[in-house]
């Protein structure tokens, strides 16, 4: 196993603005994650939060700098991301359909089991939109870790929740991750998120502090 199961070098990202200076967003930011590490990472509204856990993610292209991290992750999304026309257990299965040489039935244990642990074994069939917000979240953590990432990306999770719904979220987050070796990165503006971390970091003028 390596020492960093997460790296970034001197990260910088700038945005062009039409008749404008371009935005820089992101100034050379230097980090690493141990292996089963959680580190959060705070910072105002509009301090590049979500820039920067796209850039980890490989969703957007950092103008300068390097990303190291493993080829399996798993992402959870403020607003869930579910795809509507698939039932709560498709969802959760949907990021394993890559590997085409995977039997269905480990596959399809696998994602019961992350369900029942989040608490929605009994709604297997359901479709997202007869879920509550807090209950989408938690297909969102069973879709996240149904590959067995090493790293799970989380930006704002509980961002579009009522507190008491943000506390289960952080709860069965908590649950999942406790005990195993799963690295995650959580951005958040809840202290109470950035809490469950061992470590929390603050982005700020471009750079993590
Ligand atoms: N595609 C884009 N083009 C131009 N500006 C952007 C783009 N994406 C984000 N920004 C700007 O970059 C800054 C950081 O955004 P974001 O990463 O979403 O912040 P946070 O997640 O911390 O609220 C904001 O000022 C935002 O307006
Ligand atoms: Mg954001």
């Amino acid at each position: 196993m390596s020492i960093v199961v997460l790296g970034a070098i001197d990260l910088k990202k700038r945005f062009k603005v039409p008749g404008q200076r371009p935005l820089e967003v992101l100034r050379g930011v230097n980090f690493s994650v141990r292996p089963g590490e959680k580190v959060a990472i705070v910072g105002r509204s509009g301090a590049g939060k979500s820039t920067l856990l796209n850039i980890l993610g490989g969703l957007e292209r950092p103008t300068s700098g390097t990303v190291t991290r493993p080829a399996n992750i798993g992402f959870v999304f403020q607003r869930y991301h579910l795809m509507p026309e698939l039932t709560v257990l498709e969802n959760v299965l949907l990021p394993t359909m890559a590997a085409v040489h995977q039997a269905d039935g480990p596959r399809t244990r696998r994602a019961t089991d992350l369900l029942e642990r989040v608490g929605l074994g009994g709604r297997l069939k359901h479709l997202p939109s007869e879920l509550s917000g807090g209950e989408m979240q938690r297909v969102a953590l069973a879709r996240a870790l149904v590959t067995e990432p090493e790293l799970v990306l989380a930006d704002e999770p509980t961002g579009n929740l009522d507190a008491l719904t943000g506390s289960e979220i952080l709860r069965v987050l908590q649950d999942l991750s406790v005990g195993s070796s799963v690295s995650l990165v959580l951005v958040t503006h809840s202290p109470e998120a950035a809490a469950i971390c061992d470590r929390i970091l603050t982005l700020e003028n471009g750079v993590l502090k």
